[in-house]
């Protein structure tokens, strides 16, 4: 995959604690992920709730990550700094100002600081706007600063932390018209170029029907004529399309075959801005890995369900889709 895709943009997986060290099912994971990928993102080893805790920092996961990354070639997505989840034992809910921007800035620097160097790009904030192309005001940050000033502080301490390193802001369904206006519109209100931001993550939690080519192609453009560089940062198709009502299905033939064409006509669209995404990164790399197991329709579900999001199955073996992506 890697190879296929060289001259177009970085290929990367999100990997889970424990997935690349040597216990023989992992091996076997280590080498999909070597031989196809050249970019890792932590899928929660990164985040403020495993590095920090009553006070003190624990970056063994991330130095874990880093060392291994750089041992094979290939770089890291750091993933991420400020968040409103999985982020309770840094800022539990609303503090006083100060004392958030006290924290803030410590975070960041202390954070971007150790990795300094070491991360091709942060995902410095991450899903600051809500559902409702809002502001996500249940955000402790937001609540604690009494509006969304933090963002450009968190892009100031990120880039003086680390000014190698490529600042991107990262959100899901920003190919939504609404929500995608307004992220624009705070890049200008909030001056983030100014402040450090060089990209946008677009998450890319997407399913066999939504979001249109077009549509995709329509957000890309949007932020490439900004200046800025695009990176396509979590991507999974949910085999359920966002309905968490529908019983388990199996992995029928139409289904491969549906799928294997959905990822064809969205790497079709990666390929047509080359030179704008410059990174495309995969949520997971097997199925049963994946977090779409547990989760649909913006909630999580009470019982796993079976989904088929990825490229490999459960064996590690690759399926249709993967093929359909190396062969156009
Ligand atoms: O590690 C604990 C374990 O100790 C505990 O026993 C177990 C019981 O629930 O939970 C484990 O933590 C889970 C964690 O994943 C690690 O597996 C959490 O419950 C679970 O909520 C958490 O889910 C993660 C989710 O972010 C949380 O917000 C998913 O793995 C991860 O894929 C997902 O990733 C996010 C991106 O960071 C941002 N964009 C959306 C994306 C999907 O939600």
């Amino acid at each position: 995959l890697k190879e296929v895709y060289k001259d177009y943009f970085y290929i990367g997986a999100a990997v889970k604690l424990g997935e690349y060290n040597s216990t023989p099912f992992y091996q076997a994971y280590g080498e999909r992920l070597l031989e196809h990928f050249n970019s890792f993102t932590a899928e929660n080893g990164m985040k403020p709730e495993n590095i920090y805790r009553d006070g003190t920092y624990d970056f063994t996961y991330g130095d874990r990550l880093v060392r291994y990354a750089r041992e094979h070639g290939a770089v890291v997505r750091g993933h991420t700094l400020v968040w409103h989840n999985q982020t309770s034992s840094l800022i539990p809910g609303k503090i006083p100002k100060e004392e958030a921007k006290r924290l803030l800035k410590e975070y960041i620097s202390t954070v971007a600081g150790h990795f300094r160097g070491e991360i091709h790009a942060w995902d410095v904030v991450n899903e600051a706007v809500g559902d409702g192309s809002q502001w996500r005001t249940s955000s402790p940050w937001y609540q604690s600063y009494g509006g969304p000033e933090y963002i450009r502080e968190a892009f100031e301490y990120a880039r003086m932390a680390d000014p190698d390193a490529k600042l991107f802001y990262n959100d899901y369904n920003v190919v939504q018209p609404g929500k995608r206006e307004r992220i624009v519109r705070m890049l200008e209100e909030l001056d983030l170029v100014e402040a450090g931001l060089d990209g946008i993550g677009i998450q890319a939690h997407w399913n066999l029907v939504w979001p249109s080519v077009d549509e995709i192609s329509r957000t890309i453009e949007t932020f490439a004529s900004m200046g800025l560089e695009v990176h396509i940062t979590e991507l999974d198709i949910d085999c359920y399309d966002g309905n968490p009502s529908t019983p388990q299905m199996e992995y029928t033939p139409e289904l491969e075959e549906r799928l294997s064409r959905r990822y064809a006509e969205i790497f079709e669209v990666f390929r047509q801005h080359k030179g704008e995404v410059t990174s495309v990164t995969f949520w997971g790399l097997t199925d049963p890995d994946s977090w779409l197991n547990g989760f649909s329709g913006g909630r999580f579900l009470k019982e796993r369900r079976e989904n088929y999001p990825l490229l490999f199955d459960g064996k590690g073996d690759p399926k249709k889709a993967f093929f359909s992506i190396i062969n156009w």
